[in-house]
């Protein structure tokens, strides 16, 4: 279809869906209110790609199909700040914030002034520059004079408009806001880390800062990140009269994403009750906050009160309490995770933190309750934030009872008696035995998971009741289910045995990439999923591959090489996708358009003499990527591959500009995207 369009229908096509993803970025990212599924967003995106790929010479910079884009770097380019990036001061009652108040009204020789209040975002603070209105570059804070230049990284933040609309006061514009996470996408993300046997992120502001500083803007993509917009600056600003809640305004019409409950207030006690409101709204909030943030209004009125070396006399954050509470530790227990690993958990006398009753705490690891000298019987003190997992931060070692007893790891699995083991170098004792029932039970939950085969009716309850009838052992087993097998389970009432065997048999259908997930492989996360699909395209080749075929797909790295071929060289795992296969569980990717192609739309001319391969066999990699070839050269061929003894094919290449590649050129595109 693409191929019929003019350039210039094409052109206003490529318009039309730009706008149309721009606006549907802004209300389902900022807005948070998506007027249409997330499938025919991409379906609207992967349109707007394939245009793209026919028409390349349209494709610009802030196009919504280029967020993620460029190859991983070594290392992020330093950049000074044109203003430096200060930070704040801090002030924790209310003593402490009249003497902050005292100060800006003597500095500015007691003139009326109004505060705008904040929250205070948890997270990490960049600059985002803009020059007429496209986003140009973007920086973290750094040591506050220079940072990094993580452009490409901040690019992947869906919120991020790559392109303002509004009015620009100034060619240059910078925009200041904080990166982080909802506590939902950070729980989300921790839960498939766990699953892969991956280390946690302690909260979601260290895992934000790591996601920065990862070199390869896809993998940054994956992570949930978010941004909030809480500043701005330009040239002459202060001199033209802006107000920072001015500044606020105008972020918030240029589409940038802002938090929009921000007050204007001219007196200390509406801060002091705002302080009260937002510490109570704190546990409600999907994001990490941990103060509020009282800035001068007038930005005049900022440039005279100045800052020290470190920050702004002009604005002050007044801290929540920190979250922490203490409370005893009744007992540590040991929870077997789906790929084996053991992990202590503390129990605990329930005690109140930010909102919630904890009960239960993570110990981490063995190497940590050594750490902190706990003993069972200790007084403990636990930190919370939000809905992520209480942590055990520390012992009071005076209050140690007289019975508390010293905690010893059991060299057995509490769950099936295995001896456990410790690789070298890991800090998890792991249980080895794949027949563990902790395990059996969470690799089915696992594979019935939303995220995987999502089998409706299948959740950790059932699976529990089916496991204990022996109805199943493994998730291979879930395809033998009748009716007449489910009915005499107790609470399993015809309808519901029904409803369950609809959606087993409606699971037979998900993509390949959802399958390979579901299997639970060590290390195998949905990401890597997809991309096994999309390479194999059928778990039987995937069957077939060896840890060097592995790793020579970009972003399959050696552990995860080795645990796959491991996975399929067990016996008993080979048995249970045999299983599968029976069942008629489909093993084979979707040959739609859906199907990434990285050559699509390319369109390929051979000619002279090739040495590596046959010209056939060269045809064959272009079209096994998507592309396409063709035997004339004209102005819509991408480019011509051209080997010893090209002629004419050559030289009309020549005269209409199209990009000629030598052997060695195009072998290294073919194998860099293969
Ligand atoms: S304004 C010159 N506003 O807190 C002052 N900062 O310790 C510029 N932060 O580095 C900062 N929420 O990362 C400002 N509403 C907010 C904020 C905020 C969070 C962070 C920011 C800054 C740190 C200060």
């Amino acid at each position: 279809m693409s191929s019929k369009l003019s350039l210039s229908e094409a052109k206003k096509r490529i318009a039309d869906l730009r706008e149309d993803l721009r606006r549907h970025e802004y209300l389902y990212y900022v807005l948070n209110q998506p007027e249409i599924e997330d499938a025919e967003f991409d379906r609207r995106l992967r349109a707007l790609q394939e245009l793209e790929a026919w028409f390349p010479e349209l494709i610009t910079p802030d196009s919504p199909s280029q967020r993620v884009g460029g190859q991983p770097t070594s290392e992020f380019p330093s950049v000074r700040h044109p203003v430096p990036m200060l930070s704040l001061s801090n002030v924790y009652n209310e003593d402490e914030f009249r003497e902050f108040d005292r100060r800006v009204s003597e500095g500015l020789g007691d003139q009326p002034f109004s505060y705008v209040c904040e929250l205070k975002f948890d997270g990490v603070a960049v600059n985002l520059r803009f020059e007429n209105g496209q986003f140009v570059q973007g920086t973290s804070r750094g040591d506050g004079q220079t940072g990094d230049d993580v452009t490409a990284n901040l690019r992947t933040i869906r919120s991020l408009p790559l392109k303002l609309e509004a009015d620009q006061p100034a060619k240059v514009v910078y925009v200041r806001g904080e990166v982080h996470m909802d506590r939902a996408g950070f729980a989300a993300m921790n839960r498939e880390r766990e699953e892969q046997g991956e280390p946690l992120f302690a909260n979601p502001r260290n895992s934000t800062g790591g996601a920065l500083k990862l070199l390869d803007p896809a993998a940054v993509a994956r992570r949930p990140l978010k941004l909030t917009c809480y500043g701005l600056w330009f040239d002459g600003i202060a001199e033209s009269g802006w107000k920072h809640s001015q500044s606020l305004k105008w972020l918030e019409s240029a589409k940038l994403p802002i938090y929009t409950d921000w007050r204007l207030v001219d007196n200390i006690d509406a801060v002091f009750e705002l302080w009260q409101e937002w510490e109570k709204l704190r546990p409600e909030l999907p994001f990490d906050i941990d103060g509020v943030v009282i800035k001068v209004d007038d930005i005049g009125q900022q440039v005279r009160l100045g800052a020290t070396a470190k920050s702004p006399r002009w604005a002050t954050a007044y801290k929540f309490k920190a979250e922490a509470g203490k409370t005893r530790l009744l007992d540590i227990t040991l929870q077997v995770g789906r790929t084996g690993n053991v992990t202590p958990v503390a129990e605990l006398e329930p005690v109140q933190l930010a909102g919630t009753t904890v009960k239960r705490a993570t110990l981490h690891n063995e190497d940590e309750i050594k750490r902190l000298d706990l003993h069972i019987g200790d007084f403990v003190t636990i930190e919370k934030g939000g809905d992520i997992i209480p942590k055990v931060i520390g012992v009071d070692l005076e209050m140690r009872p007289a019975g508390a007893r010293f905690f010893k790891m059991p060299e057995n699995c509490p769950v099936c008696d295995e001896q456990l083991t410790r690789p070298e170098g890991e800090s998890a004792w792991r249980c080895v035995n794949n027949a563990c029932p902790a395990q059996v039970q969470k690799n089915i939950e696992h594979f019935a998971f939303r995220g995987a085969m999502d089998i409706e009716g299948l959740g950790e309850k059932v699976v529990a009741l089916l496991v204990d009838a022996d109805l199943i052992r493994d998730y291979g087993d879930i395809y033998t289910l009748t009716l007449e097998r489910l009915l005499p389970l107790e609470r399993m009432a015809e309808k519901s045995a029904q409803n369950l065997l609809d959606g087993i048999e409606k699971s037979k259908e998900q993509p390949l990439e959802r399958l390979i997930f579901a299997l639970g492989i060590r290390h195998v996360g949905i990401g890597a999923a997809r991309i096994l699909a999309r390479e194999f395209g059928s778990i039987d080749a995937l069957i077939l591959a060896s840890v060097d075929d592995l790793i020579a797909i970009h972003d399959i790295g050696k552990t995860m090489a080795e645990s796959i071929v491991d996975f399929f060289q067990n016996e008993k795992n080979r048995s249970i996708v045999e299983k599968l296969h029976s069942a008629g569980v489909r093993f084979e990717a979707e040959q739609s358009a859906d199907r990434p192609a990285p050559l699509a739309g390319k369109i390929f001319v051979l000619t002279g003499t090739l040495e590596a391969f046959s010209r056939e066999q060269a045809g064959d990699r272009i079209r096994a990527l998507g592309g396409s070839v063709t035997s004339s050269v004209s102005k819509n061929t991408s480019f011509v591959v051209a080997g010893p003894g090209a002629g004419s094919k050559l030289k009309k290449a020549q005269e209409l500009s199209v990009t000629v590649l030598d052997e060695a050129a195009f072998l290294k595109i073919i194998t860099e995207i293969e």
